[in-house]
């Protein structure tokens, strides 16, 4: 109990200090080790990154990312299970802080192969946490997901909720979560943990976007489906939501991008470890999401109402407050047509 009062009161001491800070200063420029940097998430973070005059080096392995997603020079080619590798770069870069992105996000996938996640994920963590260790980097902000809810009863989700994944990407990272609990207490290495909701959108100015493969997202199959005309599968119009379809909670991706800078600050600023949600605190159903599709797009989208996916909650939306609080986050473009506008700015592109 006093623990927990104590940690409260060096939480809002800390935001004390950031928020004046933040008033008084030009940002501190950061040594920033990215992993996963040429993902989707991970690049648009870069982006933003090295836009508010950060230095920010990238550890990928390609598996998943893309060489054109990262500037010239930024990308190291390393695995994540390469600990030696991954230490000798920290120290040579003296890095600040690590925003650890690099992992394979496919519930679907891994229900069939868990072992291939609990790997990447998992051992992929422990490694990049012990070349960490070795190297004396202190601060971490990880990419966790509302995943680790499983399927909660009840929405807005609090990061207050049982943890209880209910399959192994899930599961991965509320085992990172852990891990990152254990780091802390024994070697005072701190960590946020973001856990995601619905990251979507694109760059504005469509340099970066979503390029998944294969493609299993709702927002870039509608925008696949309007440009192909071969229609899209709603999975499921029979849930207990106002018109049927499962509800989520979409973030922009940029908007995501700014609470790992924001994370990384508060960090720095000796703020301790926590987990955040990050969403807007508005639920968007399956069929609200084709309809902001054809309004951005003036176009119809072709879909055909097919049976559940397995694995899919009825709805997850977030309750973001505390990332608001704590860390002085808000979104900018909350907007789904914003959202939708930005991604299709980028399909268009990408024809
Ligand atoms: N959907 C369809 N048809 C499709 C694709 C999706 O109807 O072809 C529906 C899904 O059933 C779901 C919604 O659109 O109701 C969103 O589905 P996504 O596949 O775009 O995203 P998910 O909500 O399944 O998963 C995302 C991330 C996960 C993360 C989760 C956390 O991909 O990594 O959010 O909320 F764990």
């Amino acid at each position: 109990m006093g623990g927990s009062l104590h940690k409260q009161l060096r939480a809002i001491w800390h935001r004390a200090v950031m928020l004046l800070q933040s008033s008084l200063e030009p940002v501190t420029p950061r040594k920033i080790l990215v992993t996963g940097g040429a993902g989707y998430i991970g690049s648009h973070t870069v982006r933003l990154l090295l836009r508010q005059g950060h230095d920010v080096t990238v550890v990928d392995n390609l598996s998943k990312g893309y060489r054109h997603n990262v500037p010239a020079g930024r990308l190291h080619e390393i695995d994540l299970s390469d600990t030696a590798a991954l230490t000798r770069l920290m120290k040579a870069k003296q890095c600040d802080a690590v925003i650890h992105f690099a992992a394979f996000i496919a519930v679907g996938e891994s229900m069939r192969e868990p072992a291939r996640y609990f790997t990447n994920n998992v051992a992929g963590s422990l490694s990049l946490l012990d070349a960490m260790v070795q190297a004396g980097v202190k601060h971490i902000v990880f990419s966790s997901t509302a995943a680790v809810y499983g399927n909660p009863h009840t929405s807005p989700i609090l990061e207050t909720f049982p943890i209880q994944a209910v399959n192994p990407y899930g599961e991965s990272k509320v085992m990172v979560e852990t891990l990152l609990g254990w780091f802390d207490q024994i070697h005072r290495l701190t960590s946020v943990c973001l856990r995601y909701f619905n990251a979507s959108g694109a760059d504005p100015e469509a340099a970066l976007g979503e390029e998944h493969e294969p493609e299993t997202h709702l927002i870039p199959l509608a925008l696949r489906a309007v440009q192909t005309g071969k229609p899209i599968t709603i999975f499921g119009g029979d849930y207990t939501t106002p018109d049927g379809t499962c509800i989520r909670d979409y973030i922009h991706v940029n908007d995501l991008a700014q609470a790992h800078i924001l994370a990384v600050e508060y960090l720095l600023n000796g703020g301790p470890s926590d987990q955040f949600n990050v969403g807007t605190g508005a639920g968007s159903s399956v069929l609200e999401m084709i309809r902001a599709v054809e309004e951005v797009t003036g176009k119809k989208v072709p879909y055909v109402v097919g049976p559940r996916r397995e694995g899919d909650p009825p709805s997850l939306v977030a309750n973001s407050q505390k990332l608001r609080d704590r860390l002085g986050w808000s979104p900018q473009y909350a907007d789904l047509r914003t959202i939708v506008a930005h991604a299709w700015k980028f399909a268009e592109k990408q024809k």
